[in-house]
């Protein structure tokens, strides 16, 4: 049976647009908060494929969604390769020990050792591969190396980026090391994901709005290229998604064999079609916080399928679902994708 999500990834012909939210498994929906308790942490949660594989379905079964996405973290390959991760209320991620020289670098483990590690991962993408139906795709992800690089680096979010940018126009060669690290285990851990279930895989990179133009190819888009044309020529029929947060000023430059480009809320979705839509489909990109109104919702959700004509698209945010949104607000926003495209 074939996927419609797979299907307009490739720009086949589909009934209507699919849609999916990022972060569609999480704290917005009680069921998940549930659960979430069930495993005593967000950690154990990832750790324990039965509950990941349970918090994946279950936008599926209450929002509507088109496709299911993983339900795991960016940061278990840096834990995997021997940081230790914590989560801390209300403050986020924290890695106590950064990344700050060659020989901490050196220190961690990369290629397949690091990737052999997150068995949970694959054990999770093999069990929903017996649950999801047939019809739904499961969408599999990386954080990209830049982005899992300034988690190594900064040992938390932050928002100058000063510790990186400081190696980036200091000691460039030190940030190629870890990225070249990062780079070879993410092309083991996205060909796992995809030998164990995944349909389709998405490369997030989060924070590349980070990075000036001039140096974005340089520090991050030619490594998730790498990573994405190295799955391209193994697994053809397995799409690969690029989402690279807040670059309109690299609309203009971006390359690459890979079939889906993720829009961000703050690019245009008429200036992503104009500069790319030839070449790749897109995926976008609602503003998250129009969630909070169903009228601004519908508007946006309108104004979108006026620009793209259900073809060459896949609905999404422009970024995360936030955890206040209201569950019946998120289940409008998927009726109105749906409604406002079918054929
Ligand atoms: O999209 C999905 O539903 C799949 C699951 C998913 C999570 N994280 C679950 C999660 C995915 C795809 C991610 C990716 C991720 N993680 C990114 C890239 C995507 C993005 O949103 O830009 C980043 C930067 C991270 C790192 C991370 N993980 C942060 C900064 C935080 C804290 C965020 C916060 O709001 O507290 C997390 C935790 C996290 N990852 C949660 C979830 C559901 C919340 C944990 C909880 O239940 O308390």
């Amino acid at each position: 049976m074939s996927k419609i999500f797979v299907d307009a990834c490739f720009r086949k012909p589909t009934p209507y647009t699919p849609v999916w939210m990022m972060r569609q498994a999480g704290r917005y929906l009680p069921e998940y908060m549930k659960v979430r308790a069930q495993a005593g942490n967000f950690l154990n949660l990832c750790h324990n494929p039965e509950l990941a594989a349970e918090v994946t379905i279950q936008p599926l079964d209450i929002v509507g969604v088109d496709a299911a996405i993983l339900f795991s973290d960016i940061l278990v390959i840096p834990n995997e390769m021997g940081m230790h991760l914590e989560f801390i209320k209300g403050e986020g991620p924290i890695f106590r020990d950064p990344v700050k020289t060659e020989a901490d670098i050196d220190a961690l483990l990369g290629g397949k050792e690091a990737a052999d590690k997150l068995t949970y991962v694959y054990d999770t993408i093999k069990l929903l591969k017996q649950k999801l139906p047939e019809d739904k795709a499961l969408i599999g992800f990386t954080g990209a190396p830049w982005t899992l690089a300034t988690y190594m680096i900064e040992g938390q979010g932050t928002k100058t980026y000063n510790i990186c940018k400081k190696m980036m126009y200091s000691n460039p060669e030190l940030l190629h090391k870890i990225l070249r690290k990062v780079t070879d285990i993410v092309k083991l851990y996205m060909e796992n994901q995809i030998k164990a279930g995944a349909d389709v895989v998405q490369i997030f990179d989060s924070w590349a709005a980070a990075i000036e133009p001039a140096k974005y190819d340089e520090f991050s888009w030619k490594y998730m290229v790498e990573i994405a044309e190295y799955l391209k020529e193994k697994y053809p029929h397995i799409p690969v998604i690029m989402f690279p947060k807040g670059i309109p000023a690299f609309l203009d430059k971006v390359y690459g064999n890979f079939d889906v480009f993720g829009v961000d809320w703050g690019t245009p979705m008429a200036l992503a079609k104009e500069k790319l839509g030839d070449k790749y489909v897109l995926q976008g990109n609602m503003e998250p916080c129009r969630l909070y109104s169903k009228e601004a919702t519908t508007k946006c959700v309108e104004g979108i399928q006026d620009i793209m004509q259900g073809e060459g698209h896949i609905f999404n945010l422009g970024h995360g679902i936030l955890p206040d949104v209201p569950v019946e607000n998120a289940i409008h926003f998927v009726k109105e994708c749906q409604r406002v495209s079918k054929k």
